[in-house]
């Protein structure tokens, strides 16, 4: 093997390392990639051709459906000067449909490419192809119910855009904690910065597992789990309303039931108040923020979250691969 294998810590240096979970993360490895950022911010807006990843191919394969990262990824890409190999639903258009084993897909697609980009249904999946690539780094874009740490990326950099810290912060999140995988990865972020305070608000029957919930209260954040709204605090930093993932359910009955437990809209918001918050959602939203909140001051996930998708991976993907 010449490539490492397993969870490695960034450390301060990117160059060449997988990305599967916040838990790589420094603080500063945070810090220094918003600076990188900033620079890819202005590379997209100025719409001029630049060549940091000439000669780069990265392959993007997704066995789970996708608008944001997908196509911010193969957006990422492309603004940078690389090319992209583009896999969708490989169980249908690929040799996966006829037995080939995620390795031996992983090892084809790195003989053809300088990174790949894998979503998939199952957890550990992202790890699982990390192992088997001997050359090219892995980028998690979501494991199952696992984690979706350029999700999480993007999410604290919309946070500090707003704030300008990622400490001492309260915030609010709604909706599937259980199977959510851009929870799972945003909690372990927040919990690398000092005095964070997370409300968890959720159906009972989609809290965080008690595994990772234990996990979490023995890092650096303080987690209230609470059942009502009106058990929220008035005054947020963010609020994270997120949907409640029908695709993860095994018995349907079970999502009818909880599916609309928790409903952001006009009326809500005026009750709360929350005047300092940003309202964040991971998307898609299917009718747990109500659209007569988009246009709202406040609410950011039709917005900059998304832009800040790009811009993240951008950063990313240079720090990784370019050749400086
Ligand atoms: N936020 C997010 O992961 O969206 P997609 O499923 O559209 O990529």
């Amino acid at each position: 093997m010449n490539k490492d294998s397993g969870l490695k810590k960034i450390n301060g240096n990117y160059k060449g390392k997988d990305i599967l979970s916040l838990d790589q993360f420094s603080p500063k490895d945070i810090l220094s990639l918003y600076k990188k950022t900033q620079q890819m911010k202005k590379i997209a807006l100025a719409t001029k051709p630049v060549k940091n990843l000439a000669g780069k191919i990265v392959t993007i394969i997704f066995y789970e459906p996708s608008s944001r990262t997908f196509n911010s990824f193969a957006a990422a890409v492309k603004q940078l000067g690389g090319q992209t190999l583009e896999v969708h639903d490989p169980k249908t258009f690929s040799s996966v449909s006829k037995g080939e084993t995620l390795e031996d897909t992983i090892r084809v697609l790195e003989a053809y490419s300088d990174a790949i980009v894998i979503r998939h249904n199952e957890i550990g999946t992202a790890q699982k192809a990390a192992n088997a690539a001997e050359f090219v780094p892995i980028f998690n874009a979501g494991d199952g119910i696992g984690e979706h740490p350029t999700q999480a990326l993007l999410d604290l950099m919309t946070i500090y855009d707003k704030h300008r810290r990622l400490n001492n912060l309260t915030g609010i999140m709604v909706g599937d904690l259980l199977y959510g995988r851009t929870i799972h990865s945003l909690i372990r972020g927040l919990s690398l910065f000092k005095n964070n305070t997370i409300y968890l608000l959720s159906p009972k029957e989609l809290k965080l597992s008690r595994e990772e919930y234990n996990l979490f209260i023995q890092r650096n954040i303080k987690l209230i789990e609470v059942d009502r709204i009106d058990d929220l605090p008035k005054n947020a930093d963010f609020l994270y309303w997120t949907r409640v993932q029908k695709e993860r359910f095994k018995d349907l009955r079970v999502y009818e039931k909880v599916k609309n437990t928790f409903i952001l809209d006009k009326n809500l918001l005026d009750k709360m108040g929350w005047k300092n918050a940003i309202i964040m959602h991971p998307l898609p939203r299917v009718g747990e923020i109500s659209t007569d909140i988009d246009e709202d001051k406040r609410s950011v996930y039709l917005k900059s979250q998304i832009r800040n998708g790009m811009y993240v991976r951008m950063a990313l993907l240079d720090l990784i691969l370019r050749n400086k």
